[in-house]
């Protein structure tokens, strides 16, 4: 059985990407916030025993997204994909079965090569197949899979050496196969020649040799959009459309309300619960989660946060590496920047900016604020236009604001400083004395009130103006 004997991976990744016409390896573009190569490695780390990634152009720009469970081999010149093979041999045991994927398929599901390790059985090549459609068949870049007038798979031939009516065949090679250890190493990759234009290995020429041998399986597979190659970008944007579209699906599926899934951008690693709404627009990215019962309004853009249970995030607002507890409230136009901690029940309102803060439970910053480098405790309330004034020009300073204080509005704290709990500080204060609980923190020029004053300023200005005629 197959099955007991060793499964490695192979995902190659040492090709150019010359077709994305970018300075970025291709394998590491992204699809819904994750590199094509990492989105290959996770499905088929769940099948394999072992994954072997070869690596090439801007080797270590690519090595460095890798988990260090992946094992590396190194192709230096890139010259096809069957030389690729080739210099995984000593990573690969020569027995049991080999899975081999291209790092520019990121939607194929590891189900996809668990059946194909399954069906396997005693074959030297099972390839993967999928139909594309007649319109595309001519201008295709997919290798076309010949078979007899039986039926039976007799080669694989690769676009650039298609005659004319073998363009027009629909049935392509995925990139996608597996294939007997022992078989492919010992016998195959040692027999390859190069091929024109490029004179490059291919991978593809181990089809014939198995079809000959008669052991070559070529399994068809009905979902083109998971096994699609990128070359270009794009394909590449044509894919992450139908990526997001089918995360949105699933994301229904398990009760999510979107009320608009056309205009919502989840990332694949996002992950939401029953009873989200998200409204239109919404651009929720990286590891961010969000609780069940949390609404999330038009525009909001999330990146790395959490959001527990039935907090309100209303119509755009801008939040990273920040955290909102059961029952917030943030924004509208809130911005939330690295750790920020919003715990239960607090709120920041509308052109509120926050970094490294934590509010305390119940703690209220409602309007036009810039709290960095603080902690304000519980039930403590922030009038709007208070500025923590972190920042000396050289070095950041903290503020601390009690339990149940009261910041009048447009104060500047002048950090480092310490507002106590229960304290209170007027309007208007500039302050850069830490004020004790209970106490009144209070800074304002004298204020002056001269009866006719203003009477006597407005006949004046009236004189100004009718002498100017
Ligand atoms: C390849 C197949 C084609 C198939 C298609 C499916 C060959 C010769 N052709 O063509 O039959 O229909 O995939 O998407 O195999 N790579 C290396 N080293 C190299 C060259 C490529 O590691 O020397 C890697 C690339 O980084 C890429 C993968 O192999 O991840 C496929 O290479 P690519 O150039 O995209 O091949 P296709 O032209 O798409
Ligand atoms: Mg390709």
């Amino acid at each position: 059985m197959t099955s007991s004997l060793p499964c490695t991976a192979v995902i190659l990744a040492a090709g150019k990407g010359t077709r994305m016409c970018s300075e970025t390896p291709k394998v590491l573009h992204t699809v819904c916030g994750k590199p094509m190569l990492l989105c290959a490695l996770e499905a088929a780390d769940k099948v394999a025993d072992h994954v072997v990634v070869v690596l090439g152009h801007k080797r270590d720009e690519v090595a460095a997204v890798l988990p260090p469970t992946a094992l590396q081999a190194v192709q230096d010149p890139p010259q096809g994909t069957g030389d690729a093979l080739r210099v995984t041999s000593n990573q690969v045991p020569h027995r049991g079965v080999v899975l081999v994927l291209p790092g520019d398929a990121p939607l194929i599901q590891s189900s996809t090569l668990l059946r194909l390790k399954e069906g396997h059985g005693e074959a030297l090549c099972s390839v993967l197949t999928a139909h594309i459609p007649e319109a595309d068949a001519p201008t295709s870049g997919y290798g076309r899979i010949v078979r007899d007038a039986e039926g039976n798979t007799q080669a694989i031939v690769e676009a650039a050496l298609a005659s004319p009516a073998q363009r027009e065949l629909t049935e392509v090679n995925t990139g996608i196969y597996a294939f007997d250890a022992k078989w492919l190493y010992t016998e195959v990759l040692p027999q390859l020649q190069p091929q024109p234009p490029k004179g490059e290995y291919y991978l593809t020429d181990a089809i014939a040799i198995a079809a000959k041998a008669g052991r070559l399986q070529a399994i068809k597979h009905g979902d083109l959009t998971e096994v699609t190659g990128v070359n270009d970008l794009a394909a590449l944007s044509e894919l992450e459309t139908e990526a997001r579209r089918r995360i949105n699906q699933a994301w229904m599926d398990r009760g999510v309300r979107f009320l608009d899934p056309s205009t919502t951008y989840i990332d694949l690693d996002v992950s939401l619960s029953a009873d989200v709404i998200i409204e239109p627009g919404v651009v929720l990215r990286g590891d961010t989660r969000i609780a069940s019962g949390v609404r999330i309004g038009a525009g909001t853009h999330l990146t790395n946060c959490t959001v527990a249970t039935n907090a309100v995030i209303h119509p755009y607002t801008v939040a990273q590496q920040a955290k909102v507890g059961a029952n917030c409230s943030v924004g509208p136009f809130a911005r939330l920047r690295e750790e920020t901690l919003l715990e239960d029940g607090s709120k920041v309102g509308n052109f509120v900016e926050t970094k490294k803060t934590r509010l305390g439970a119940g703690a209220k910053a409602n309007h036009l604020s810039y709290l960095g480098d603080s902690e304000v405790g519980a039930e403590a309330n922030i009038g709007a236009g208070t500025i923590t004034c972190n920042y000396d020009g050289a070095q950041k300073h903290r503020t601390t604001i009690g339990e149940g204080a009261f910041i009048g509005s447009n104060t500047a704290l002048v950090a480092p400083i310490e507002i106590g709990e229960g304290a209170v500080v007027g309007a208007g204060s500039t302050l850069c004395n830490s004020v004790p609980a209970q106490a009144l923190g209070l800074a304002r020029a004298k204020e002056s009130v001269i009866e006719g004053a203003g009477a006597k300023i407005r006949a004046r200005n009236k004189a100004a103006k009718e002498s100017k005629k």
